[in-house]
């Protein structure tokens, strides 16, 4: 990891998918996200990098578009979203830092980043970088955790938690991972140069009581209206946003797609099990479908 940049959590060699999801009772959560993201994703596009991809457990749910990019920090969470889609042409696997990205600049008309922000200490970098290689135009849906939710509130004012679900820090609830204040996301996704569109809230109903006391077909039914007073309010712990690029930037030529993350140069050649920077001569990993942009 580069000390310059903001700290990681790391997910190389983690179980996530198999204990957060497979193992877990969080078939209410998942489904709930697929009729979020069903009603934020455009009718088609081009190009998707999804940010933060982790197993992949979204990517099947991003059929609009052509061509998608995986990228994760954790090159074993990309081996299992491997595992799940395949190689093909549709999919390119790349480890690399949500904060440092290794494309030229407005590469992609779509990217999405879905329970990933949450680990982020300074999400406006992040943004930052996401903006950078999206074209004028292009939506992006952003996932985040919301400090200013119905549970959050009510623990606030029993006295039973410290910190307060209204102002507009973050909160690191466990080391990296954080809440964000609904008025923070917006305020930043504009002064990254995002127009935000359409929030929906989700998982209303993340309660391990209301769970087993409730059918799953209920709680997601009443989770999938509830989601459309978004715009209105946020009380949920989870927001989805979707947003546009704003402003005039430039758009990269077509098949373009990696920079150097050393020297900038735009042109990589593809060997065996590297690419190779044609300027610097810095080689970046390729080895078994996945590309490495890590700097360590
Ligand atoms: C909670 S998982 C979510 C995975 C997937 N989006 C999902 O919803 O199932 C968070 C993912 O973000 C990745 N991640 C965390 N910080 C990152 C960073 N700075 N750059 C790239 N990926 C990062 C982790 O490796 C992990 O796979």
């Amino acid at each position: 990891m580069n000390p310059d940049q903001p700290p990681i959590c790391d997910y190389e060699g983690s179980d996530y998918q198999t204990s957060f999801w497979d193992t877990a009772d969080r078939a209410y959560e998942d489904q709930v996200e697929a009729i979020a993201l069903k009603r934020l994703l455009p009718k088609s596009g081009n190009f998707l990098l999804e940010i933060g991809a982790g197993a992949g457990r979204n990517t099947p749910r991003y059929q609009a578009y052509q061509r998608i990019v995986l990228l994760d920090y954790s090159t074993t969470q990309l081996q299992q979203a491997q595992s799940r889609l395949g190689n093909s042409e549709r999919y390119i696997y790349v480890a690399a830092d949500a904060y440092q990205l290794p494309f030229l600049q407005g590469v992609f008309d779509g990217a999405s980043m879905i329970r990933t922000l949450h680990h982020m200490a300074e999400p406006q970098k992040a943004l930052e970088q996401v903006r950078q290689v999206l074209q004028p135009g292009a939506s992006f849906i952003l996932e985040y955790a919301n400090k200013q939710n119905l549970k959050a509130i009510l623990r606030y004012m029993l006295q039973m938690q410290s910190w307060s679900p209204f102002t507009f820090e973050a909160v690191e609830f466990t080391t990296l991972n954080f809440d964000f204040h609904p008025k923070s996301i917006r305020s930043w996704l504009g002064t990254t140069g995002f127009d935000v569109e359409r929030q929906l809230t989700v998982s209303h109903f993340r309660i391990n009581l209301l769970k087993r006391l409730f059918p799953l077909d209920l709680l997601v039914k009443l989770d999938s209206l509830a989601q459309l007073t978004g715009d209105w309010w946020q009380l949920s712990p989870s927001v989805f946003v979707l947003s546009q690029a704003a402003g005039e930037t430039p758009t990269a030529p077509p098949g373009a797609l990696f920079r150097c993350l050393e020297c900038g140069h735009a042109e990589l050649e593809q060997l065996d099990n590297s690419l190779r920077c044609s300027s610097c001569d810095h080689h970046w990993g390729y080895e078994n479908g996945i590309y490495d942009f890590r700097l360590k």
